[in-house]
């Protein structure tokens, strides 16, 4: 895979994806940049060189339709204030006349951003002729998206047959660099921390972390279905239950690799998220009925944060409880600031893990804070991603 310094872009019509689905409030406005402001290392590079951008992202899921809400409007005028002195211009549509139009008119140091890619379902169906009419005039393809990279999808993957010059921007070079350090000889050792809601979303991971990690810490309403699966009565807690036998497997194959997998010893217990008390803690089964687990308990906290002080490697995805509930949160909170202070290197995936990172105030100790949810997941499951082996 070639890098976006290896390759002369001067004068040339380059279009560059990136992943500004960034979240908008109901007014249309911008939540949070991050993701605009990761791209803008590469945006900035592409202008500067001379390069005539053409500037592409999917927002939300539109599914195909044209919807205003979804539009990448407000990511033009943030855009303009991030960029000032650049010319900026937000084309009416993704392909067609019109927006080839724009693209020809472009000159050097100039950028035009195309409307949302998934105003079209040829975008998502990865479409080999709207792939085609994306790359319409452009001699350089840039791919910067690495939220997006695990998407089989037109601008992501297809575009890439039709621009034979093409290369990897920072950030996805970043991403690739920190999460290439987990996938690839981890220094040992090396402990994965794993929550959330489902395993469903987790399987292909859980699988190859049993093969990789030393320790593998489980939090979340998905430790739920692994303890039922070991035969424990787990109350009113979220269980998979067409998901206990890949739980079985899953726990097999980490005892079979010597790896520890290891489940909540104690759990925070309420009548129901809505309640926002805790009802109970407890650690021993079966669990009252009526009460379902939101957090990890005191001892489980103590026990996790004793393997995370000892690893050098550390990845972490999912919340262990519900954290967006402040009397739910403490379990979440304390593994945030234990991986802070763990000294290993360590890479945060996942928007949940990465909210409470930040409200324990520690992204800065943090090695690496992933812009990829899904796409760092699938980066450590499979080592690479469709988006990444199109540009090779
Ligand atoms: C993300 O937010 O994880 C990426 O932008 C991908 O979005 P998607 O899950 O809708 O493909």
């Amino acid at each position: 895979m070639k890098f976006l310094e290896e390759i002369e872009v001067k004068g040339k019509t380059v279009f560059l994806r990136v992943d500004f689905n960034v979240p908008l409030d109901d007014n249309l406005k911008i939540r949070d940049d991050t993701r605009i402001q990761a791209s803008l290392p590469t945006i900035k590079y592409l202008l500067q060189q001379g390069a005539k951008l053409v500037v592409a992202s999917h927002l939300g899921r539109p599914k195909g339709q044209f919807n205003p809400k979804m539009s990448l409007k407000p990511v033009a005028r943030r855009l303009a204030e991030l960029l000032p002195g650049t010319r900026i211009t937000m084309a009416p549509d993704v392909i067609g006349p019109e927006v080839d139009k724009l693209k020809a008119e472009l000159k050097e140091g100039e950028l035009l951003l195309l409307e949302n890619v998934r105003f079209y379902k040829q975008e998502t169906d990865n479409d080999p002729d709207f792939s085609r009419q994306l790359a319409q005039d452009c001699q350089v393809f840039v791919n910067d998206a690495f939220g997006s990279c695990h998407r089989a999808h037109a601008s992501v993957v297809g575009i890439a047959s039709f621009i034979p010059e093409k290369a990897a921007g920072y950030l996805l070079k970043k991403e690739v660099d920190y999460l290439s350090k987990i996938t690839h000889h981890p220094a040992k050792p090396f402990v994965a921390i794993l929550g959330g809601a489902k395993i469903e979303d987790k399987i292909p991971v859980l699988e190859s972390l049993v093969t990789k990690a030393e320790v593998l810490l489980i939090g979340g309403a998905m430790a739920y279905t692994f303890l039922k699966a070991r035969g424990l009565q787990v109350g009113k807690s979220l269980v998979e239950d067409d998901k206990l036998e890949i739980a079985s497997q899953i726990m097999k194959k980490a005892e079979d690799n010597k790896v520890k997998l290891l489940l909540p010893l104690d759990h925070v217990l309420a009548a129901s998220i809505e309640s926002r008390e805790v009802a109970a803690i407890a650690g021993n089964y079966p669990l009252p009925q009526e009460l379902m687990a939101v957090d990890i308990g005191p001892k489980t906290i103590a026990e996790y944060k004793h393997f995370i002080k000892s690893a050098q490697t550390i990845f972490w995805n999912g919340p262990m409880g519900v954290f967006e509930v402040e009397a739910f949160a403490k379990g979440t909170l304390e593994i945030a600031r234990a991986v802070a202070e763990s000294g290993a290197l360590s890479v945060v995936g996942g928007g949940d893990s990465i909210a409470a990172i930040h409200q324990a105030g520690v992204a800065d100790k943090i090695s690496h804070v992933s812009t990829g949810g899904g796409a760092s997941l699938e980066f450590v499951a499979y080592g690479t991603l469709p988006g990444i082996e199109a540009l090779k």
